[in-house]
């Protein structure tokens, strides 16, 4: 996010690495990150939940069953036994060893080289998770991003409004796959915290890019896995395609 490079970009389409590089890489690992910022990503999308000891981890699933070598609910482990975890192996024994990311080790490691879009996974899990993400983002000002090179988003509305609420500043996505949630009613009602609606492929066409942009918020995107698909959201022309393979949105 450097300035010739942000406003070369902000007239595209953000390239946002779901879950890192995850075609290539274990997803929500350093490897998976390291991967995205490598091929040029513009951002990278983390799911954050919280140990049973209170430290924010990055892991997509509840439980760390698919993913690792353990087995068990996210908040019933600690931090230490989640470290201890092998998340690599499962995607190829070139990973082998990569651990599960604390949210405080990707903040510092990726501030200022990539765009994080920060997704609160089961918030409803992990009360008072979003004023602990606001005051990691605070420790380090990363909580009034100039170019949206932060973003927040949930499929928790309620913690969406609570996250705008603690970060008047921050870009705030509402995440949906529901057809329930495109109508001009509900779309209305997301306007009045949330700046990025975020649907899944499948409920995208141009009517509803239209009716966001109407509503004033920006749309991103998920989850491309093919060619096709990342080629149909260029043609939708959102503002950011959630992709597993960064190279099929250039
Ligand atoms: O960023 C959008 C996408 O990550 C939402 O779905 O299940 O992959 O977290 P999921
Ligand atoms: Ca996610």
């Amino acid at each position: 996010f450097g300035e010739a490079e942000a406003s070369r970009k902000e007239k595209e389409i953000a390239n946002v690495a779901h879950r890192g590089a995850s075609g290539y890489a274990p997803e929500n690992t350093i490897a998976a990150f390291d991967l995205a910022v490598a091929m040029g990503a513009d951002y990278i999308e983390i799911d954050v939940q919280r140990s049973k000891d209170g430290k924010l981890v990055i892991l997509h699933d509840t439980t760390v069953d698919r993913t690792t070598d353990g087995t068990g609910k996210v908040g019933d482990l600690d931090f230490k036994e989640l470290r201890q975890l092998d998340a690599g192996s499962w995607k190829g024994e070139e990973f082998a060893g990569e651990k599960i990311p604390s949210f405080d080790e990707v903040l510092d490691r990726y501030k200022g080289k990539i765009g994080i879009l920060i997704e609160l996974k089961a918030p409803e899990l992990y009360p008072g998770i979003e004023k602990q993400m606001t005051k990691a983002l605070k420790k380090r000002k990363m909580d009034k991003p100039k170019r949206e090179e932060i973003i927040v988003q949930s499929f928790n509305f309620e913690s969406m409004k609570l996250a705008n609420k603690l970060l008047p500043r921050m870009p705030i996505g509402v995440l949906t796959s529901s057809s329930n949630d495109v109508s001009d009613e509900a779309l209305k009602a997301f306007r009045k915290y949330a700046d990025y609606f975020n649907p899944s492929i499948g409920l995208v066409n141009e009517e509803l890019v239209k009716k966001v942009r109407k509503n004033k918020m920006k749309i991103q995107s998920w989850t491309v896995r093919t060619p096709e698909a990342a080629q149909f959201l260029k043609e939708m022309k959102v503002d950011g395609i959630i992709s597993d393979y960064p190279d099929y949105v250039y």
